[in-house]
């Protein structure tokens, strides 16, 4: 007879080791949770790791809540998780709740003042970063306008931290947010203003002085955050969203007006919504203060970053 050696032990399976309340709630969300496609990270079980540790009293950002650990809750925060996830089954977005969100590796607070950090912008922040690394500069300055709750520019002020990064909103708001994201990251360094669009860094301490101005600007028109959008954005700040009749507004303005801060040879990068890069691209091109357009697309082949140099 041969001798079999034992099969070594199965690992508990989830069903023996998570609370039956977090099962439960799990099915709830899976059956009935629509992952925004503009948040893809905010699965049933990442919303359920979010709210369940918010619950046990420790706001998470999804990249911590999914670390961890799932113990049981008291009888208070069982009621208050139940709460928590028929609030976000009626529509409040899984940042509000919580009051984290993630953008670029780093965890930052969030409220209704400013915009949930979209992944896709994180295209944005890699451009900027490919730029920054690339520059001669021994302390490249940066202006992150339109800066919400400050992510682009504190993501660029952690990973590129030779840069000295200034960020600016017309949302008081949001710029406290920005503010109180600075001092959340150790990072006071980073300054934020509150002002029109380049209107806060028209001074001679600035103006021709910038190595890279950054943006994620208002891209979307009235007419259809009246329409289809309506709903999905109700949420966050119009102003986050408007760009006026036909979405451009804020952009054309970005165009006129951010190379007044730039050195020669400095970039503008930002941000445009699906269907907007080639037509803004040809504006650029046709734009005798800039020399080298670079049009960067996500995933999907589609162009959501435009990159302008300032002429030397
Ligand atoms: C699409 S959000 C971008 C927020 C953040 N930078 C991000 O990427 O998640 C646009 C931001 O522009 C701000 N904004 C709108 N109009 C502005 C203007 N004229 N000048 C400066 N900021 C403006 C809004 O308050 C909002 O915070």
């Amino acid at each position: 007879m041969t001798q079999t050696t034992a099969p070594s032990p199965l690992p508990l399976s989830e069903a023996d080791t998570v609370p039956s309340l977090y099962r439960s709630l799990l099915a709830v969300l899976e059956n009935t949770l629509t992952v925004p496609s503009d948040r893809p990270d905010e699965t049933p079980r990442a919303t359920l790791n979010c709210l369940w540790a918010l619950a046990a009293g420790q706001p998470l950002a999804i990249s911590q809540a999914n670390q961890a650990v799932i113990g049981e809750l008291d009888p208070t925060a069982q009621e208050v998780v139940q709460t928590l996830v028929k609030r976000r089954l009626n529509g409040e977005l899984l940042p509000y709740l919580v009051g984290r969100q993630d953008f670029m590796g780093i965890v930052l607070t969030i409220n209704t003042a400013a915009l949930v950090p979209r992944r896709e912008t994180e295209l944005l922040g890699r451009t900027a970063l490919d730029c920054l690394r690339t520059s001669t500069a021994v302390e490249p300055w940066v202006a992150d306008l339109c800066t919400g709750c400050g992510n682009l520019a504190l993501a660029l002020a952690v990973q590129a931290p030779h840069a000295k990064v200034w960020g600016s909103d017309l949302s008081e708001d949001a710029v406290a947010l920005a503010a109180a994201n600075a001092q959340f990251i150790n990072r006071p360094d980073v300054t934020f203003v509150s002002g029109d669009l380049a209107a806060p860094f028209e001074s001679d301490a600035f103006l021709g002085k910038f190595d890279i101005v950054t943006c994620n600007p208002p891209y979307i028109s009235a007419a259809k955050l009246d329409g289809p959008y309506k709903e999905s954005h109700r949420h966050e700040p119009r102003l986050a969203f408007d760009g006026g009749p036909y979405g451009i507004k804020i952009i054309q303005r970005l165009i006129q007006d951010a190379p007044r801060l730039l050195k020669p040879g400095g970039w503008l990068l930002f941000e445009v919504g699906l269907g907007q890069g080639e037509p803004i691209r040809q504006r650029l091109a046709r734009n005798p203060v800039f020399d080298v357009i670079g049009t960067h697309p996500d995933s999907n082949g589609d162009i959501r970053v435009l990159a302008a140099r300032r002429k030397s």
